[in-house]
């Protein structure tokens, strides 16, 4: 479990963070979303023992990470925003040294490596020099040696960034793997990674917590919600609408006219779902008046969170 107390960091008169607090419960996985400079990588900074609070705490596993470190860090694996490789060493010999920090036994380091490395698709680099990997595979580095020691709370600093779409895809599926029975939290700042990963996500915007919320049914990313606004009353359109094939629910927005309806309408997710809107309305001869895709609602409480003003 990773609490994070009343946490406030300062340098000189800039804030990075202002009275930060957020718990991601065992077994969970907790997105951290926020604009560049929101303070994503000094809370994690914090929480994982590198960097000292202003004021406040952080416990990993309820030991502080600060006071406590060997325990709090005891169960950790933590990749960093720039994960510290030692350019000399192979990838190997790195992996080795970290199984080695987290406390793996000798005998059992070999057979360890060769599991993360296998997890982190790192085969067939094996024998490369860290100075020698793209940057891809530097971040893939640095992803297998937070794996070392199999810790149970990861926390992970933009983990996908600088990888390709495939290398993406893989990491995403790991992390996923591992999220099931340990406690992760990473930052990002790509809501659709958000949005398939977490069960829970925390938006920061100017070192400040605006938005903790469990992600639910609400975001299912499987539907598409068109809003549309009909020139007819609202019975004589709702119900056909509600009865239009692939729709999943229609929800009636107010408005001024009582010969026109709004309404958001939303589909089990495929292809172009305003084809079906149409020949709806051209069957029944009522003409369209506005229509727009709704953007999905993490993306509005995203940009919601972030134009609010402190
Ligand atoms: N050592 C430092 N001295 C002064 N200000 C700092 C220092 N480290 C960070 N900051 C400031 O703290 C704020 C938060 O930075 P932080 O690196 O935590 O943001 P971030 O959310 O990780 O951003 P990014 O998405 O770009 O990685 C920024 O305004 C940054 O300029
Ligand atoms: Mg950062």
């Amino acid at each position: 479990m990773i609490e994070i107390q009343n946490v406030t960091k300062r340098y000189g008169s800039v804030y990075a963070l202002r009275d930060v607090s957020l718990t991601v419960e065992k077994g969970t996985v907790l997105g951290l979303l926020g604009q560049n400079g929101a303070g994503k990588t000094t809370l994690l900074n914090i929480l994982t023992g590198y960097l000292a609070p202003t004021s406040g705490r952080a416990l990993l596993d309820g030991h502080d990470s600060l006071l406590e470190p060997e325990e709090a860090k005891r169960h950790l694996g933590y990749l960093p925003e720039q994960p510290p490789l030692y350019d000399e060493m192979t990838v190997q010999e790195y992996l080795a040294f970290a199984a080695e920090l987290k406390g793996v036994k000798k005998s059992s380091i070999p057979a360890h490596i060769d599991e993360v490395m296998e997890l982190c698709g790192l085969g067939a680099m094996r024998g490369r020099l860290l100075s020698h990997l793209s940057k891809g595979y530097r971040q893939r580095a640095g992803f297998a040696q937070a794996l070392c020691g199999d810790p149970d709370i990861l926390v992970l600093d933009e983990p996908t960034v600088g990888l390709d779409p495939k290398q993406i895809t893989e990491i995403r599926g790991l992390i996923r793997t591992l999220g099931k029975g340990r406690t992760i939290l990473f930052s990002s700042h790509i809501l659709s990674e958000v949005q398939q990963l977490c069960d829970h996500v925390v938006i920061l915007h100017e070192g400040a917590v605006k938005t903790a919320m469990a992600l639910g049914e609400e975001n299912d990313p499987d539907e598409i919600t068109l809003q549309a606004t009909v020139a007819a009353a609202e019975k004589s359109i709702v119900s056909r609408l509600r009865q239009l094939d692939g729709v999943r629910r229609v929800t009636v927005l107010p408005t001024a006219h009582s010969d026109q309806t709004m309404a958001q309408i939303t589909f089990y997710k495929q292809p172009e779902p305003e084809r079906r809107l149409f020949s709806l309305l051209s069957s029944l001869s009522i003409p369209l008046l506005e229509l727009s895709r709704v953007q999905d609602s993490l993306e509005q409480v995203f940009l919601k969170a972030i134009s609010d003003t402190m």
